[in-house]
């Protein structure tokens, strides 16, 4: 105790050094929690701005031993930890949160699809494949676009390509990874229902939200999902409680989710702080990151519930290459309720690199001022913001088209 200046707060470890580190890193002191990050470098988002920071190869097992050494729990702020790492860090007694047998089916989208076949959740219909003639038997039942997706690595629709022909899927077919179809979904909206789980056992849930993503990036994330019907509402948080508990999840479980012909499809699973609870930090009782942190550490969880009626957030993606900075003066001028959280990131077209986040009562209100602050931050106008935005319950533009 001394030896730490007489702080004795337990210590949490995140592997991963990005925005949602930074964020978990935000949430630590005020619970008295300490936090640590292994970072690729000094310059990464949370590496920026985190007290202990180790850098290292979350690829190297001896590194993550090393960071892991004092850590009351080990967890994570990406899927990539390889499966020989995180089974080093388990053999060595560390109590690594979310486990690797829960971890792999947020590595693997092909494990994943089969154990919620298990399970019984429903899910778009898919299917391993390996050659053309795979794709083409799989489209026999699925009709065209045909959805080809990395089974491994994809991010930010980074690794999922709309096949409208055997020829955009031969291209796919050439990158040379393996890869699953997938029937492509015609949806009204797309959901997330996030959910928290406990050694304990202890779960919660937050309200569903609806996402909005332009080009597979989320864009805007809608809490709760506007004109979302009460009884899907449930029927998401139940369903994302119960993937937890059957996968045997500990911290946060985001569960992305197709609303199409009045049913909820499982797009995809995240087990870590996600894209679309930013909004908690403000907009709920309880954010995310403190909710994680709870988890990791078997304390009680917090209240999910809303500070307003509704929230809104708006990712903020790299633009030009515009004064960031004189460009916040005049956001945070025009509008003293707005929300802005920058994570230190180099702005590289198309890349997170912050996000803006509204409460109010009126949503159409809150939409056009926080997409108009991402919109200045962004490029200096609020141009972007009077793009006519997707209808609410809205159906987004597919991802990725190959060329
Ligand atoms: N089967 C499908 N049918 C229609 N659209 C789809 C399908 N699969 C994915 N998409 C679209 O592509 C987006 C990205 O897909 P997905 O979430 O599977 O990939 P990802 O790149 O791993 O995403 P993330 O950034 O959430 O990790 C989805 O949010 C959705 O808009
Ligand atoms: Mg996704």
């Amino acid at each position: 105790v001394a030896e730490r200046g007489g702080w004795d707060g337990p210590l949490v470890g995140m592997v991963g050094a990005g925005q949602l580190a930074r964020m978990t890193c935000q949430a630590a002191p005020s619970l008295g929690i300490r936090f640590r990050v292994l970072a690729a470098d000094l310059t990464e988002s949370a590496a920026q701005i985190c007290g202990d920071t180790q850098v290292g190869d979350y690829r190297e097992p001896a590194h993550l031993l090393a960071f892991a050494a004092g850590c009351d729990a080990v967890t994570f702020d990406h899927e990539h930890v390889p499966a020989a790492g995180l089974r080093a860090l388990e053999e060595a007694g560390v109590a690594v949160r979310p486990g690797s047998a829960a971890l792999r089916f947020t590595q693997d989208k092909l494990a994943m699809r089969h154990r919620m076949q298990e399970l019984g959740v429903p899910c778009p219909r898919f299917a391993p494949v390996a050659d053309l003639a795979d794709v083409t038997g799989f489209s026999v039942r699925s009709g065209w676009p045909v959805v080809l997706k990395a089974v491994s690595g994809g991010y930010d629709g980074k690794g999922v390509w709309v096949c409208r022909t055997p020829e955009q899927a031969a291209e796919v077919l050439g990158y040379g990874i393996a890869l699953l179809a997938e029937e492509h979904v015609a949806f009204t909206a797309e959901l997330a229902a996030l959910v928290a789980r406990s050694p304990y056992g202890q779960g919660v849930a937050y309200p569903v939200v609806q996402t909005v993503q332009r080009e597979g990036i989320c864009r805007e994330v809608l809490a709760p999902a506007p004109g979302l019907p009460a009884d899907l509402a449930e029927d998401a948080q139940a369903l994302a409680l119960r993937i937890a508990a059957e996968l045997g999840v500990i911290g946060l479980l985001a569960v992305e989710l197709f609303l199409a012909g009045g049913r909820l499809l499982v797009n995809e699973l995240a087990m870590r702080p996600h894209n679309s609870g930013h909004w908690t930090i403000e907009g709920a009782r309880t954010s995310q990151f403190e909710q994680h942190l709870r988890a990791v550490l078997d304390m009680p969880f917090g209240s999910p519930e809303l500070t307003a009626p509704q929230v809104v957030m708006v990712n903020l993606l790299g633009g030009d290459d515009g004064d960031l900075y004189e460009r916040l003066h005049h956001v945070l001028a025009a509008d003293p309720s707005i929300r802005v959280h920058l994570y230190g990131k180099r702005a590289k077209p198309g890349r997170k690199i912050g996000h803006v986040t509204a409460l109010g009562a009126d949503l159409a209100d809150l939409r056009d001022r926080a997409l108009a602050a991402a919109s200045y931050l962004r490029w200096g106008t609020t141009q972007e913001a009077s793009v006519p935005g997707p209808p609410l319950i809205n159906r987004s533009p597919a991802p990725q088209e190959v060329a």
